[in-house]
């Protein structure tokens, strides 16, 4: 049986993609990096090894993936240090005889300098790279953006002020589960036929801003109002309100992509490996707000 080692195993993608794995495999085929071991008290119980490394560190990474068959390589958080990261990792996994790498990647159109998401395309586009040249066979997850993250964009007082502030105009986003793209992480480890392969994961049907919020007033019997502001405008109003420019620039680069219809591709693709259809904008939005 091969053995599989799952990277951000104590982050929210990775957590979910641990207990997929799971119900699929036994615990035994199974181990974790982690940075800070007391976060895995729970999966140790389970029977996953853990074992500790941190992107940075490449000796520990060299260390850790020994004796791996598949690494499932989340991509890291950090933004700004990702690039050397992710070229330790790769670099490591083949030194390590790491055979298969499964890495999360993003959804997107364009790859040049000119998407406004370039800062964050930059780091997967060199490791898909990497990947591709390194000799190990891989298989890209290029992930919608997750629709977890929808109250975010909307704002956590979005039924206080009734008011959805974000400057995506009417572009259309396919936002996708994190829980779905860790069952799909799960299939693609445990089972064969994803050697060299990419797949966009994502949501069967991409919806915009307008539509989200319509639907959020209905849930809620609140009237909500969407606004897109400029993206000047939008920027100036976080920051006065405290948000860190970083932070409020990154979110303006996201709707930028979102009102330019970056992150709108659709497909089957989760059906096709899970076997049923993904959660939907809509069945999220009413789990999230009917009760409210
Ligand atoms: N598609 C989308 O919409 C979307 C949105 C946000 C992020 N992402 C990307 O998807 C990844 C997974 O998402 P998530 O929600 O699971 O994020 P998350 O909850 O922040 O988890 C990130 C994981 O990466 C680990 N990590 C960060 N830096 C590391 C380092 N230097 N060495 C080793 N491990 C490190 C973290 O370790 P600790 O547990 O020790 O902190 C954590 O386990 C993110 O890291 C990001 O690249 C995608």
């Amino acid at each position: 049986m091969n053995r599989i080692l799952v990277t951000g195993a104590t982050g929210q993608l990775g957590k979910e993609v641990v207990n997929q794995l799971l119900n699929k495999t036994d615990a035994s085929n199974l181990a974790v990096m982690v940075r800070d071991a007391s976060k895995a008290a729970e999966m140790k119980t389970q029977g996953v090894e853990i074992r500790t490394g941190d992107y940075n560190d490449y000796p520990s990474l060299v260390g850790t993936f020994k004796g791996i068959d598949k690494l499932y390589f989340v991509s890291g958080s950090d933004h700004l240090s990702r690039i050397p990261q992710h070229e330790n990792v790769v670099k490591a996994a083949r030194e390590a005889g790491v055979k298969h790498v499964v890495y999360t990647s993003a959804q997107r159109k364009n790859d040049t300098d000119s998407s406004p998401v370039a800062i964050i395309n930059e780091a997967h586009i060199k490791t898909e790279n990497w990947l591709k040249a390194s000799g190990m066979t891989y298989t890209i997850l290029k992930h919608a953006i997750y629709l977890d993250m929808v109250p975010a964009f909307l704002g956590e007082q979005l039924l206080e002020t009734g008011v959805a502030y974000l400057p995506a105009g009417e572009g259309k986003v396919a936002f996708t589960l994190r829980a779905d793209m860790a069952e799909v992480a799960a299939v693609i480890l445990t089972s064969e036929g994803h050697e060299n392969k990419i797949y966009d994961i994502t949501n069967e049907k991409a919806v915009s801003f307008s539509e989200i919020v319509a639907d959020i007033s209905q849930l809620t019997g609140k009237s909500i109002v969407y606004v897109s502001p400029s993206q000047e405008e939008y920027i100036q109003t976080l920051s006065a309100a405290g948000v860190p420019l970083e932070y409020a620039k990154l979110f303006a680069g996201f709707a930028e992509a979102f009102r330019l219809q970056e992150l709108d591709l659709t497909n089957n693709t989760i059906e096709t490996l899970i076997g049923r259809k993904p959660v939907s904008v809509a069945q999220f939005l009413k789990q999230v707000y009917a009760a409210k």
